[in-house]
C-alpha cells in the first residue's frame, strides 16, 4: 500500500493510556460494490464486513475457525471470514448472504431452508449453513471430491456426502436433519429435468 494511504490514529485503552494504530486504506469489493475503508491491517474480514455496515449475515460464532458461522465466498470459494485479514482480500470478489438474493427474491437454497425448517434460532444459517450449501453445490458440480467421495469423481450427492461437506458448519440448535433435507431438496430440484 502507498505510504500516503497510511494514517496514524490515536486511541485510548480502557485504562486511559494513549496508543497509536496505523490504519490504511483498504478497498474491498463486496457483493459487487467497492468499499473504501480505513482499517488497522490486523482487522479480520469478518470485522470489516460488520464495519461496512449492515453486512452482519456472516456471524461471529467462535472467532477461531471452528463453527463456520462466518462463512463467505471469496472468488467463489468458501472461507471463514474470522480467519483471514481484510487487507488480504483486496481485489477479490467477496460475497455475503446479502448477495445471495436474486432480483430481490430468496435464493433457492434460502427457500429450501425455509421450507424444510433448516434453522431454528437462525444464528448459524445466513452466513454459515446457507453459504456453505451454495459452495458445496458448486464444488460438487465442479467434480471436487470430499473426504469420503468414492473414486475420483462424484456421482450424485448422498446424505453422508452432504454431511461431510457441511462438517465445518456447526448448528448449536441441532437442526442438522432438516439442514440435510433442505440440501437434498436443492440437489434433487437442480437435477430434475426442466428445473
Ligand atoms: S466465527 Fe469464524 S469459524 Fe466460527
Ligand atoms: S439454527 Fe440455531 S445455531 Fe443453527
Amino acid at each position: 500500500m502507498p505510504d500516503d494511504d497510511d494514517i496514524l490514529t490515536e486511541r485510548r485503552t480502557r485504562a486511559g493510556a494513549r496508543v497509536y494504530a496505523r490504519t490504511q486504506k483498504v478497498r474491498l469489493r463486496i457483493n459487487g460494490t467497492t468499499h473504501e475503508l480505513m482499517l488497522d491491517p490486523r482487522v479480520t474480514l469478518l470485522d470489516a464486513l460488520h464495519e461496512v455496515g449492515r453486512l452482519a449475515g456472516a456471524k461471529n460464532g467462535c472467532g477461531r475457525g471452528q463453527c463456520g458461522a462466518c462463512t463467505v465466498l471469496v472468488d467463489r470459494q468458501r472461507i471463514n471470514a474470522c480467519l483471514t485479514l481484510a487487507i488480504m482480500q483486496e481485489g477479490r470478489d467477496i460475497t455475503t448472504v446479502a448477495g445471495l438474493r436474486q432480483d430481490g427474491a430468496p435464493h433457492p437454497v434460502q427457500t429450501a431452508f425455509m421450507e424444510h425448517g433448516g434453522f431454528w434460532c437462525g444464528y448459524c444459517t445466513p452466513g454459515g449453513q446457507a453459504y456453505s450449501t451454495v459452495a458445496l453445490l458448486s464444488e460438487a458440480a465442479g467434480g471436487q471430491a470430499s473426504a469420503i467421495t468414492p473414486g475420483e469423481r462424484l456421482e450424485g450427492l448422498r446424505d453422508d456426502e452432504i454431511r461431510e461437506r457441511m462438517s465445518g458448519n456447526l448448528c448449536r440448535c441441532g437442526a442438522y436433519p432438516n439442514i440435510v433435507a433442505a440440501i437434498r431438496n436443492v440437489v434433487e430440484r437442480t437435477a430434475a429435468p426442466g428445473s
